[in-house]
């Protein structure tokens, strides 16, 4: 159920805001910065703060995801939230992330909370001690903040046989939801009765994790039972939103769905890598470029496997402006390769200087041997227009590998001639290339896309483009 903040605004009580003016304003353990450091200062900005007004004088408040992209403020308030109740004694809180290595990474509340509870200097007799083994703050008073995960079953057994006030659950959607339903079970008294708000607080950006379902029933769908606050890069003036914005739109579509806009119902309108729009705005009239302009030219090679496949030959461009054009294609069934492939090479040696012809090697012995064949089929051609011939082993996936030139594609310095042969295939194919082998096998082998590939990495080795062409666009402001 999304919450609106200036509807909430209206609601906030008298009390509530006192609650909020002595539990986090006047709280030691939350640094308000001082002339000397003022970059120590914590300030809830105003979505921040009535989140952290909303129902703190209950006892028992509403279960709450406060949900969000990248640098929204998430950690910040994980940890403003734990940090506010340490000035009640004997209070016990839980920050829970899905690994170790999660909990304790840098920029997460449990990082946070270290760099503002063992702060002698500011916090004097309020300083706290940090038991790493057993994954606690303590706070003079006897209040503890623990941190802990929830990826091993040791670990959960752990949560389960104790009691804490509040759980806190950093990017939730990385949990399994059962596991996300069963750990409130774990939130009640310490000892005996006491006033200390008890709360199970979550924070998330959106993702296709395996929490998704369950925030969708209890938090997001329009009629789930609890409340769903929103942050937003843009609602935070502690960073330089410009800055991070243009960041984060460098990202694939699904990432900056995510992360950008913090979309918790992107449905994929294309591929992983990149969407149909981006490749039809990638296109370019021949007569746009000047083939004299080029300053190294290659064709990617990828080998037809067994059964259907094609072998794919593609032709890339690189020119003077910093551009990379995808500029020919051709795929070729066996029966008929060596007049074809003579002929295609041939024809991009016409239209300017070939350097270099790149297959991929993949295992098994067919590349071995077609590069020797290729290399004899194309020897006449060689001595007219000379060109290495060369064979690279590929590592990484198909996805992996197909990463930089959705990159470029993306950020329009790779273009795809308008004409090129195929071009339809070369779209699906960026539709379904997928880091999971399971579903790649239910789909062709993509050989345009492995040729292109193939040849832009090469030419991404030699010139290293992206840096170039951010260096382009620097200069272009
Ligand atoms: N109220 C605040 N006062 C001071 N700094 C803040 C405040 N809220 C957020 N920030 C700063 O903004 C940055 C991003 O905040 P935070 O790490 O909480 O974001 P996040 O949403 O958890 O991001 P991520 O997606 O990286 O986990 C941090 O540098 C943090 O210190
Ligand atoms: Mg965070």
């Amino acid at each position: 159920m999304l919450v609106n903040y200036d509807k909430l605004n209206q609601t906030i009580t008298e009390s509530e805001q006192q609650t909020y003016i002595d539990e986090v304003l006047r709280n030691p353990y939350i640094p308000h910065g001082n002339k000397k450091e003022p970059w120590k200062k914590v300030d809830p900005f105003y979505e921040q703060m009535l989140i952290l007004m909303d129902e703190c004088d209950k006892k028992y408040p509403d279960y709450k995801l406060i949900s969000g992209g990248a640098f929204s403020g998430k950690s910040q308030m994980t940890a403003i939230m734990a940090a506010r109740y340490l000035i009640y004694p004997n209070y016990r809180g839980l920050i829970l992330r899905n690994t170790y290595k999660q909990v304790v990474s840098s920029g997460g509340a449990v990082d946070k909370l270290r760099g503002w509870l063992g702060d002698k200097k500011r916090l004097g007799k309020y300083t706290c001690k940090e038991n790493k083994t057993e994954m606690f703050f303590e706070a003079p008073n006897g209040a503890r903040i623990y941190y802990s995960y929830c990826d091993t079953p040791e670990q959960m057994d752990k949560i389960r046989g104790t009691s804490y006030h509040d759980i806190f659950i950093e990017e939730a959607s990385e949990i399994p939801g059962d596991i996300l339903e069963f750990l409130p079970r774990s939130i009640r008294p310490h000892r005996g009765k006491d006033y200390i708000p008890e709360g199970y607080v979550l924070n998330s950006n959106p993702s296709f994790g395996p929490g998704v379902d369950w925030l969708h029933k209890m938090f997001l769908d329009e009629d789930s039972p609890h409340k769903h606050y929103t942050l937003d890069l843009m609602m935070n003036p502690f960073v330089d939103r410009i800055a991070y914005d243009k960041r984060l739109a460098e990202m694939s579509p699904v990432q900056q769905a995510f992360m950008r806009f913090g979309d918790w119902n992107y449905v994929p309108d294309g591929g992983l890598l990149l969407t149909r729009e981006q490749l039809e705005e990638a296109e370019i009239d021949p007569l746009e470029f000047d083939y004299n302009d080029t300053i190294f030219s290659l064709i990617g090679v990828d080998i037809a496997g067994e059964g259907d496949d094609y072998t794919s030959l593609t032709s890339i461009l690189y020119l003077k402006n910093g551009n990379v054009i995808l500029d020919d294609n051709i795929l070729l069934n066996d029966s008929t390769l060596e007049e074809q492939v003579k002929h295609f090479v041939e024809e991009q040696t016409e239209k300017t200087k070939l350097n270099r012809i790149i297959f991929e090697e993949e295992g098994g012995g067919s590349a071995t041997y077609a590069l020797k064949h290729f290399k004899h089929v194309l020897s006449d051609i060689q001595k007219k227009n000379y060109f290495s011939v060369k064979m690279k082993p590929v590592r990484k996936n198909k996805f992996e590998r197909a990463r930089p030139l959705a990159y470029g594609i993306r950020n329009g310095f790779v273009r795809i001639n308008k004409f090129i042969p195929n071009k339809q295939l070369l779209q699906n194919q960026f539709m379904y290339v997928n880091p999971d082998k399971q579903i790649m096998k239910k789909h062709k082998s993509p050989d345009f896309l492995d040729s292109a590939t193939i040849g832009y990495n090469s030419l991404n080795s030699m010139y290293n483009l992206e840096e170039y062409n951010r260096k382009i666009r620097r200069n272009n402001k």
